[in-house]
């Protein structure tokens, strides 16, 4: 299919949403004016590869004004949206990401970032930390470092680290607390809610919804289906988080079990096969099935799409079975709440996208003194972007007494 022509109507869209954006991004604004002057990002080229959303333009837009050279694609075939990438290349950001692109397309669109010779990466599930290590085409990029923005990339970047390949620092933005326990938890619980509902609108309240994984993406998908009135079982391997689950009053049981009983499945573990064919067969006449984890791995879906129909609404697939049952597919099994919706709202970004930057420039500089080796975000970002987000929300905290201060340290 190939890059669509970013058009001025598409560019004033794009606009448009970025400024909805940025207007309730205040965190991350105050970061970014914080180190405006210093320009300290004059010189350097940054390669992202992030959903491109409006939230996204707002982090790339004020990469950019903090002087750096900006080349970004996608984090996923497709989650681009067009208007976004449209603003963001009228912005003079090198952009190389479309909506609905072929695995090849997505592919060669981070090698595009990559041929701009970026010194520090941003990467969302890893795909571009992957190809800068195994592809003998940009070994020889010399590059500061990089930092991660989901657990999926985490743990590949891990098994890279494990192995001794790691070429580089990388900082796992996703650890941070100001991020996966808000990011994961309620930006992806709503923002599945809203791909729940723009793809199928049915009725939430009454129906039984199965999540697989009692993670961060997966507690935050259970409280909130619960919150609109869902009954929720909870499918985990770990007997912690399982007992968790069961102690915060949801259902718990094997995948085998839940397969029968579920209207809508949402799987949420980052892990492969979790919904099989074996369950599929089982599985109640129009139930729908989403995928949240950050790869399309979760969810069978290339057994499911041979039986494929129509696609009923947008976003959504009619899947008639052999015996007659039908089930639907939302998003092709790819992260329902950013194909089927726009991803996580503003407010809980700009938590993310402030220890991105931040990460960014504690890279740049420390450079060539942080080892080769991952590590998490220093603590004194996690703990003033905190404090960010307390002030743009108005809430005031206590602070330890001279006397409490004391206590805690006397035996
Ligand atoms: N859609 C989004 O916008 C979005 C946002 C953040 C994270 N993610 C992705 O969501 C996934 C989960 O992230 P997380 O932060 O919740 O990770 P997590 O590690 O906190 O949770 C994953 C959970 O899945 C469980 N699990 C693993 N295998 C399982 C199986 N076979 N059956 C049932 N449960 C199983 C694990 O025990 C764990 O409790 C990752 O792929 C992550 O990259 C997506």
């Amino acid at each position: 299919m190939g890059r669509p022509r970013y058009t001025k109507k598409m560019a004033e869209d794009g606009r448009r949403s970025y400024e909805w954006a940025r207007s309730h991004m205040s965190i991350l604004e105050n970061t970014i004016s914080r180190h405006k002057k210093a320009a300290p990002l004059r010189g350097v080229t940054l390669g992202f590869c992030l959903h491109i959303t409006k939230e996204t333009s707002v982090l790339l837009m004020g990469a950019k004004s903090l002087g750096a050279t900006v080349a970004c694609c996608g984090g996923n075939p497709l989650t681009t949206q067009d208007d976004v990438a449209a603003f963001l290349a009228s912005q003079g950001i090198h952009v190389y990401a479309w909506a609905n692109q072929t695995p090849k397309e997505y592919d060669r669109c981070i090698e595009m970032v990559l041929g701009h010779r970026p010194s520090i990466l941003t990467d969302d599930g890893a795909d571009m930390n992957i190809k800068a290590h195994f592809d003998d085409r940009f070994k020889g990029l010399e590059i500061h470092g990089a930092t991660e923005e989901t657990t999926a990339g985490v743990t590949r970047i891990r098994a890279v680290e494990r192995k001794g390949l790691l070429r580089y620092p990388v900082i796992l933005v996703n650890n941070a607390h100001t991020k996966h326990l808000f990011d994961n938890r309620y930006g992806t619980g709503q923002s599945t809610i809203d791909g729940l509902l723009r793809s199928m609108n049915l009725l939430m309240a009454s129906k039984r919804v199965v999540v697989s994984g009692y993670g961060w993406v997966g507690r935050g998908v259970a409280e909130r289906c619960r919150g609109m009135g869902s009954r929720v079982i909870v499918t985990e391997v770990d007997p912690v988080r399982a007992l968790e689950a069961h102690m915060d009053g949801f259902d718990v049981m094997p995948m085998s079990r839940a397969a029968p009983l579920g209207d809508v499945f949402v799987t949420c573990t980052g892990m492969s096969g979790i919904i099989r064919r074996e369950h599929m067969r089982r599985m109640r006449d129009g139930a729908v099935l989403a995928n949240v984890g950050h790869f399309d791995v979760e969810i069978d879906s290339r057994f499911l799409l041979r039986y494929r129909k129509a696609e009923v609404r947008p976003g959504l697939d009619e899947c008639r079975l052999p015996g007659g049952r039908t089930l639907y597919l939302v998003g092709k099994g790819r992260l329902a709440n950013l194909v089927a919706a726009e991803g996580h709202p503003p407010e809980v970004m700009a938590q993310s996208f402030s220890n991105q930057i931040l990460s960014i420039l504690y890279i740049l500089k420390n450079r060539g003194r942080l080892g080769n080796r991952v590590m998490d975000v220093p603590e004194q970002i996690d703990r003033q972007v905190a404090r960010d987000a307390l002030a743009a929300m108005g809430v005031g905290i206590d602070r330890l007494t001279g006397e409490q201060r004391g206590y805690a340290e006397s035996w």
